[in-house]
């Protein structure tokens, strides 16, 4: 039924050289590390993915455990390291900063230390979403919450420590599987008579699809190239967008595909009850679409592609 879902024009894969294989060990089986893997099954990389000692459907490793993740390295001889991992319930991290704060920082600080080529992930929640513009990279950053505070030191431990890497910000990540508003609001759309969802919040919504085929983009240039753009690059879906357009936008989708049956209403809610969530936490690609020309994907049709997925798993 999902039988060529995957092929390489859909990846972003297709002009890529291929034939250039590595060894990738892909930390976090979440959302995005998920995507990633299973995409790469589709190269011919070699891929281990590590679930945390929660996991029920992965190798696991407590990031926690410094002396595990050498044993890992030395096993696996990893060319490049993918960090999916990450401390992101965000309201948990208030009440819980020193966990955060270890997942978020100490572990980045110690993937660094072996000096492989790194792949990680930040975080939009590092500023504080007071700006009218799009952030740029080289923007203050001032994060609002414990969350942001912990991934921004996480960030600024990966640029001391001279690893190579690049690190992707991105916004507002949702995919087929885990905890996300796209399924949030479907999940609502099939029980309620009205929902309400935030005008005040505004950034990009970002597919793990859209994530996995940039780090497919890196993995497949020449051996140097982590080294030589090392940096922060904002990696999000092309198209800004409040909560409630999103949510309107689901719902638009959803009954296009023949989903969505209730006549559920969809209200503007002014103003964000979170002080912990920056408001405008839009992001300026342009320094990403110059590294890669074409590996940003329009929003909306990324949000078709992944609610395809979701109907395609839940309602088959
Ligand atoms: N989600 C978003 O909206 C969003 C927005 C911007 C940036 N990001 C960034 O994007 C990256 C990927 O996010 P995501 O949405 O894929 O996150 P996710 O679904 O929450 O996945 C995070 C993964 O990290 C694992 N993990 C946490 N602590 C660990 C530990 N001590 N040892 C081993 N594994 C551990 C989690 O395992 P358990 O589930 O078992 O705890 C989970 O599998 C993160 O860096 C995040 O900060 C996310």
């Amino acid at each position: 039924m999902l039988r060529g879902k995957y092929d390489r024009a859909r990846l972003g894969l297709k002009g890529l050289k291929q034939g250039h294989l590595l060894r990738i060990i892909i930390l976090g089986d979440g959302q995005v590390g998920t995507q990633l893997a299973q995409d790469l099954l589709l190269t011919d990389h070699t891929t281990s993915l590590f679930g945390s000692p929660r996991s029920t459907k992965s190798k696991r490793l407590d990031l926690h455990d410094l002396s595990a993740i050498q044993r890992v390295v030395r096993l696996h001889r990893p060319q490049v390291i993918v960090n999916a991992a990450a401390f992101t319930d965000v309201s948990r991290a208030e009440s819980e900063p020193y966990e955060a704060y270890r997942t978020n920082c100490l572990v980045i600080e110690h993937l660094s230390s072996f000096g492989i080529p790194l792949i990680h992930f930040s975080t939009d929640f590092v500023y504080s979403g007071s700006s009218d513009v799009p952030y740029k990279e080289t923007d203050a950053t001032e994060p609002i919450s414990v969350y942001g505070r912990t991934k921004l030191l996480g960030d600024q431990a990966l640029a001391k420590s001279g690893t190579p890497h690049i690190n992707l910000r991105t916004s507002w990540v949702y995919g087929p599987t885990g905890n996300n508003f796209v399924r949030k609001i479907l999940s609502l759309l099939e029980t309620r008579e009205e929902i309400f969802v935030v005008t005040d919040e505004v950034s990009a919504p970002t597919s793990v699809k859209s994530l996995s085929s940039i780090v497919l983009a890196i993995l497949n240039q020449p051996d140097s190239f982590i080294a030589e753009h090392s940096g922060v690059y904002h990696a999000c879906d092309k198209g800004f967008m409040s909560r409630y357009e999103m949510a309107k936008e689901i719902q638009d989708i959803a009954k296009d595909l023949g989903f969505a049956h209730k006549a559920t209403r969809i209200t503007g809610e002014g103003s964000s009850a979170s002080s912990i969530r920056p408001k405008n936490s839009r992001l300026d690609t342009a320094k990403l679409e110059s590294l890669l020309p074409g590996a940003l994907v329009d929003a909306k049709v990324r949000l078709q592609n992944v609610l395809y997925d979701i109907f395609m798993l839940y309602h088959n």
